[in-house]
């Protein structure tokens, strides 16, 4: 129901559970679906559906909080090296998850983009990607960047090659518009569940300064409840960054 979790009403619910600092923008290594699926004796498969589901979930919330931008780690450019049956299944859920984002658009009003080569995906979520992204171009309150197919090493060589041949002096600012990210604040947090503590190739230029937080809940059983017992840690932290 359209303003029924108004930032500021689900602040006076939670009273202080939600810190006055925010991140404007929240990184997120969704992992530890495989062994979620694993615990319980079901295929691989049945993690990343309630993977997807999860993020649902978090994405809405994140945006009820008033989080504007959300970026989540789908599928890396090593992922390709998995089973062809899991890769596919991956894909076949992404193709679900942006029919349903298709159909709660209205609803929703989350800006959808998408980092990485998405050229190389399977023509079935190709069509939806771009469906998606320029039906969801005109929302501003909050934007969700999906990471398909995306590396941080890839993205930083095609930046380098985009400037490659210029003539304007190549600089950090310069560089920054050329990344999936251009325009979009660096996350001031990123979170890694299923007690994994490595980037695995994930916005190594973006997360210079980021606020790292590893958890070893299992992605698909990552709560709100956990997300905003990060949020307080995360508005404690000092950031200095560099300075005394
Ligand atoms: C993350 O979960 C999803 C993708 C990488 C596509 P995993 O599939 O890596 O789950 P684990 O790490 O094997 O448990
Ligand atoms: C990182 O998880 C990629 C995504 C979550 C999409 P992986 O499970 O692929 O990372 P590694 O292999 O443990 O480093
Ligand atoms: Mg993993």
């Amino acid at each position: 129901m359209p303003g029924l979790f108004k930032p500021s009403r689900l602040r006076s619910r939670a009273g202080r559970a939600l810190p006055d600092n925010l991140p404007m923008h929240i990184a997120v290594i969704m992992d530890g679906n495989g062994r979620w699926a694993k615990l319980r004796g079901l295929p691989r498969s049945a993690g990343h559906k309630a993977g997807a589901e999860n993020f649902r979930r978090i994405a809405a919330f994140c945006k009820d909080i008033g989080i504007k931008y959300l970026t989540a780690y789908v599928f890396s450019t090593e992922n390709w090296k998995r089973p062809q049956d899991e890769i596919d299944k991956i894909f076949s859920l992404l193709c679900d998850y942006l029919d349903e984002s298709l159909a709660t658009m209205e609803q929703d009003k989350v800006r959808m983009q998408f980092f990485g080569d998405i050229a190389a995906l399977p023509q079935p979520c190709r069509q939806r990607i771009e469906r998606v992204r320029e039906q969801s171009a005109r929302f501003t309150d909050a934007t969700v960047n999906l990471c398909v197919n995306y590396g941080a090493r890839a993205e930083i060589a095609r930046a380098a090659e985009r400037l490659r041949g210029g003539s304007e002096p190549i600089t950090e600012e310069a560089f920054s518009a050329e990344l999936y990210t251009a325009g979009i604040p660096d996350p001031q947090l990123c979170i890694r569940p299923s007690g994994v503590m490595r980037m695995s190739n994930f916005l190594l230029w973006q997360t210079a300064y980021s606020e790292l937080y590893f958890t070893p809940t299992l992605w698909p059983d990552f709560s709100k409840n956990e997300l905003l017992a990060i949020l307080r840690d995360y508005s404690k932290r000092p950031r200095r960054y560099g300075g005394i």
